[in-house]
Formats: C-alpha cells, structure tokens, sequence
C-alpha cells in the first residue's frame, strides 16, 4: 500500500485526479470505480479541470459503489442523483455508461447480481476511487463485512446515519436504513485502488486501515491485501499513522 500524504483535501483531491485521468489516458475503454460523498469531491473537481484541459472521457465507462434502498433517482439524496450531479455532468461523461446500483428494484438481490454482472460486461473496474466511513467503512460495506462479498444488501450503522444526516436535513432518522453495496470482494477485483481521506474525524480509520491487522472489524485493512493500493490523505487524516 502507498500512502501519499499532502497538506489539505485540495492537494489530495489534485493527486487523486491526476492517478485517475492517467488511467483513463491510457485505457481504450477505461473503467472507473465512483464514490459519493464529501471525500471524492475535490478529486471530481480537478477531474473536470482535467477535462477543460482536453482529457477524453468520451469512451470512460462509470459504476458507483453503493446507493440507499427506496430513494429513487429522483430524489436529490440518491446515489443516482448525486452521481448525475458530481460526477456525470461535470467531468461530462456520458449517462448511458454511468451504472449505479438499482435501489428501487422490486427484487433487490436480482439487481445486485445484475450489477456484479454489468460490472464483469464491462470488463472490470480499471481504477477504483474510494473515501473511508470514520468506522473504516469502504462503500457501505460495514465493520462485519466479509472481506470476499459481493454486491448485496446491507443495513447502514447507526453511526453511518448520523455522519450522513448533514445530507438529509440534519436528521438520521431521514438516512435509509438499507442500501445496495459493492462487496469488498467487488472493490478487490478493480486493477488499482485509490482511497482519499481527509480531515481529523478519518485519523484513526486510515491508521488502522494502514497498519491495523487485517480483519472484518475495519472492512478499509481489506486494502493491505490489493497490490495497486494508493492511500491519499491529508495531514489531519495522516495524525495518528505511526
Ligand atoms: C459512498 C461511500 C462511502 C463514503 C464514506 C465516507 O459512496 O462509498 O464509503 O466514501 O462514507 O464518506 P464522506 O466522504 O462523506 O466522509
């Protein structure tokens, strides 16, 4: 695992970025691996700058890590919508190659088998970027989550829900309980890895996803066991690494 780590979340979002739009540079039909939430932003900002500066996303294909069970693409909190917003609007993707896990289907494992299948159609993820629960959740695969899952059903933990209430009106009660989530099997199977982190709430869930053992109880240490794992931190995040 490398471990960048870099003054403020600007600096970590412009290294991510600039891992990222290699990939896509380099690949005929690249394969990204999105998240949602704060940590990505600044990465999907200079992303977009990239773009301006004539990176061709025209052929990049995207699938996001998670969505809540029950929001709907309509409803401005969905991953669908969010992912829309942050992400294909502004690096200008092209929506029918932006896959999010299908929330509001009637059969929920039908869509999470569909998704592990769109995903493999594809030909894999080329490059994954992930953000970490202060729990040491990665997509919203909580402490508990085996380390070999796939795309399933999960139910949120109640610290989740509240870290996540700042996007529902400030009320936990209003966060979904369940989601649909890539597995930490999934996330291991794309080619690299590139998790951004910042601010001190992170500190102890990037030390122990760094150095901790590997186990279960922080579904983040699954990371120490992908060979092309970068970890972008800023210094608050990096405070209580060894
Ligand atoms: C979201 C996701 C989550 C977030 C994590 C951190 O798609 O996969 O694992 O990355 O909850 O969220 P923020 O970045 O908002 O602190």
């Amino acid at each position: 695992m490398e471990i960048i780590v870099l003054p403020d979340a600007d600096a970590a979002g412009r290294h991510a970025a600039g891992i990222i739009a290699r990939t896509i540079a380099a690949r005929p039909r690249p394969v990204v691996g999105v998240a949602t939430g704060s940590s990505p932003l600044a990465t999907y900002r200079e992303l977009a700058a990239l773009v301006a500066r004539g990176l061709d996303v025209s052929r990049t294909t995207a699938f996001a890590l998670d969505e809540y069970v029950g929001l709907g693409p309509e409803h401005p909190q969905s991953y669908h919508a969010v992912v829309d917003r942050e992400v294909t609007r502004r690096l200008g993707l092209d929506p029918g190659r932006v896959h999010v896990p299908d929330g509001s289907a009637r059969d929920l494992e039908a869509a999470c088998a569909a998704y592990e299948q769109a995903i493999t159609a594809a030909g894999g993820v080329d490059i994954q970027l992930l953000g970490v629960g202060a729990n040491g959740h990665i997509g919203f695969n909580e402490p508990g989550s085996s380390l070999g899952s796939a795309t399933r059903v999960k139910t949120l933990a109640p610290g989740t829900r509240r870290d996540n209430a700042r996007f529902f009106g400030g009320d936990p009660e209003a966060v979904p309980v369940h989601c649909l989530t890539q597995g930490i099997g999934t996330i291991l199977r794309a080619r690299r890895l590139v998790l951004v982190a910042t601010g001190a709430a992170k500190a102890q869930a990037v030390a122990t996803l760094a150095e901790g053992p590997l186990g279960a109880y922080c579904p983040a240490t699954a990371l120490q066991l992908h060979p092309e794992a970068t970890v972008v931190v800023d210094e608050e995040a990096a405070a209580q690494l060894a």
